[in-house]
């Protein structure tokens, strides 16, 4: 068995269509507002977020759970849901291990939901989907953060059968799409049936249960995937190349595997020749912060798959956001820069 220290951390892609909640709902979960700072509450990036484990297990209110996970926290990827990102949403669903797809349980399935169904089924990524916004179901009466089944005890019969209807509709539209779903609670296996969990992004209800059912997600993952304890070389994506003051052009990198340290040689995709220069500085956002909106960064020594960096070094003025980041020893530069 790997060391358990050197875990990866899972990335969960959080996707759909435009509006039905999935930046509010990560908002929920880091206890942020970041929809409120987007223009237009229209998401226009890829953020990526850490979300250590104590933090998640405080939400599902029992920390008596704590010991039951091995995962050391999840990197929450927000993608947009408008339909003009498609590049930006098959960047994300590429680097998920796990996913969220968020559908807005009064609107139903919309041309990008179908979009991020294909895609995770490109890339067959196990997922969970969240039927959101379920406070506006005609006659519903919140019950903040409450767990989905004791908020549904204390609606009506009539409230009830409304939910049931439109959630059947959702399971109804992923049988179409060639899954096997079920209300999560109903499912016994959740390698070969989708949980489809009733939530509020706004109010909370249900969120400890979308959590609980990503951290067994996550399990699973990390029992079929624990040789990859983060030690090696490190490989990312490039998410954005930023300009910041003082430090020139950066890389916000999302590491998917291994290891980066500061003064690692790395080799980075461009539009013509692959760049290579040497890591300057390692910028991590704040805990709970997201790296696109970050303004005030900490440096590190080093970084550890799965996480979001900030990276300083001469040269990255040409770097392409989408492209590869690898880093290179002496011995492995010339194959890696023809990789690259
Ligand atoms: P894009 O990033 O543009 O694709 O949208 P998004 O999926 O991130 O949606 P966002 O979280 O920005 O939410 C869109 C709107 O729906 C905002 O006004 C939210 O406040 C609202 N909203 C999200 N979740 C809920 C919910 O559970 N209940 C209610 N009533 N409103 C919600
Ligand atoms: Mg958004």
């Amino acid at each position: 068995m790997a060391d358990k220290k050197n875990l990866r951390t899972p990335i969960v892609c959080v996707m759909g269509h435009v509006d039905h909640g999935k930046t509010t709902l990560l908002d929920k979960i880091r206890g942020t507002a970041i929809v409120s700072g987007e223009a237009g509450a229209i998401t226009q990036h890829i953020g990526a977020t850490e979300v250590p484990i104590d933090v998640i297990v405080n939400k599902l209110g029992d920390p008596k759970l704590r010991d039951r996970f091995i995962v050391p926290g999840l990197l929450f990827i927000d993608t947009p849901g408008h339909h003009a990102f498609t590049t930006l949403r098959s960047r994300g669903g590429a680097l998920a291990d796990l996913a969220i797809v968020v559908v807005d349980i009064n609107e139903g399935f919309k041309p990008q939901t179908y979009e991020s169904l294909q895609i995770l089924k490109r890339f067959k990524t196990p997922f969970v989907v969240v039927a959101n916004k379920i406070d506006k179901i005609g006659g519903w009466i919140s019950q903040k953060n409450l767990p989905f089944a004791a908020t549904f005890k204390k609606q009506s019969e009539d409230v009830q059968a409304r939910l049931e209807t439109k959630l059947y509709e959702v399971i109804g539209e992923l049988y179409n799409q060639g899954f096997a779903a079920d209300r999560y609670d109903r499912v016994t296996n959740f390698q070969k049936t989708l949980g489809v969990v009733p939530v509020s992004a706004v109010t909370g209800e249900g969120i400890p249960d979308v959590l609980m059912v990503l951290l067994g997600l996550a399990q699973k993952f990390l029992e079929a995937n624990l040789q990859y304890s983060a030690t090696g070389p490190g490989v990312g994506t490039v998410l954005e190349v930023k300009e910041e003051k003082g430090l020139g052009a950066t890389l916000d990198v999302i590491l998917y595997d291994g290891t980066l340290k500061k003064g690692d040689t790395v080799v980075i995709g461009s539009l013509g020749e692959p760049i290579q220069t040497k890591v300057r500085a390692l910028l991590k956002p704040r805990e709970l912060s997201e790296i696109h909106y970050e303004s005030k960064f900490k440096q590190v020594k080093k970084v550890t798959a799965a996480a979001g960096v900030k990276i300083s070094a001469p040269g990255l003025e040409g770097a392409l956001a989408g492209s590869p980041i690898r880093v290179a020893t002496e011995e492995t530069l010339d194959e890696i820069v023809a990789q690259v």
